[in-house]
């Protein structure tokens, strides 16, 4: 199985971009799944129901999501109206599986993409970020249950370190760990010894003439006097980042992962 990572899709510079390049990509690197993080997509903060059924729409199979979840209030009614059908669109957006418990929506989903059955886990870190539970006691718990060998994580977070140490934590244990989070793509994509394709930061989807995707005059103001400023999506340098994994389908291990950017 072939599978493409696209990193946070921001506003809708990230989501014009993926709808002009994926039928392209998905050519070229003879994609079988497609995941994509989509806490950014409405304006770069959040995501709604239509939005993320516009990008299911494109071919994108399951979302992924972080911090920004909430930031549309309407994803909370969107998750309720899965109402237990596992595949439905509105079950195919994950927040992070170590959110509490009762809250609404789910971290992992379960599928088949061309005969493959596979998993997707949606994680968040706790160094800079909010304190949410344990992510790696939490993948633990959710990895014992998976009989699926295709299993991808998105490790949404912001410390570089915390994503290294849960990367070779899962070795073995995953097909791919990719971290999201810091819309910066790092270049230490790698297979890890026990056959995990790794990456710190895949990278953000959207607009790189701006600051992590918000108009750059309005960030640098906000560094020089401290005062609060409503954060408008940048426009300019659109860039696509994503990551291309090849997996064994037989024992879930990554053959290769390839970083990618086009713009
Ligand atoms: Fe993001
Ligand atoms: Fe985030």
């Amino acid at each position: 199985m072939r599978i493409l990572f696209i990193g946070d899709i921001f506003g809708r510079p990230g989501r014009t971009i993926v709808r002009d390049k994926l039928k392209d990509l998905v050519r070229e690197h003879r994609i079988d799944l497609i995941l994509a993080n989509g806490e950014n997509a409405a304006a770069g903060f959040g995501i709604t129901p239509a939005l993320a059924e516009d990008l299911f729409d494109l071919g994108i199979d399951v979302l992924t999501t972080g911090n920004h979840i909430w930031d549309k209030r309407e994803i909370i009614d969107y998750f309720a109206s899965a109402n237990g059908d596992a595949h439905s669109p509105a079950r195919r957006v994950l927040r992070p599986a170590n959110y509490a418990r009762d809250l609404p929506g789910t971290g992992l989903y379960q599928g088949t993409k061309n005969d493959v059955q596979y998993a997707v886990l949606n994680l968040q870190g706790r160094v800079f970020m909010a304190s949410n539970d344990d992510p790696f006691r939490i993948a633990d718990e959710l990895l014992t249950r998976l009989k699926e060998k295709i299993i991808f994580v998105d490790m949404h977070a912001e410390a570089t370190s915390e994503k290294v140490a849960l990367g070779w934590y899962l070795d073995g244990r995953v097909t791919a760990m990719v971290g999201t989070h810091t819309h910066i793509p790092t270049a230490d994509e790698r297979v890890l010894p026990g056959g995990t394709a790794y990456i710190t930061d895949v990278g953000m989807t959207g607009p790189y003439e701006g600051v992590i995707g918000v108009r750059k005059e309005q960030i640098i103001g906000r560094f020089l006097n401290n005062m609060p400023v409503r954060f408008e999506p940048a426009t300019g340098d659109t860039r696509l980042c994503a990551v291309v994994v090849d997996a064994d389908d037989a024992t879930g291990r990554a053959r290769s992962i390839e970083r990618i950017m086009v713009s």
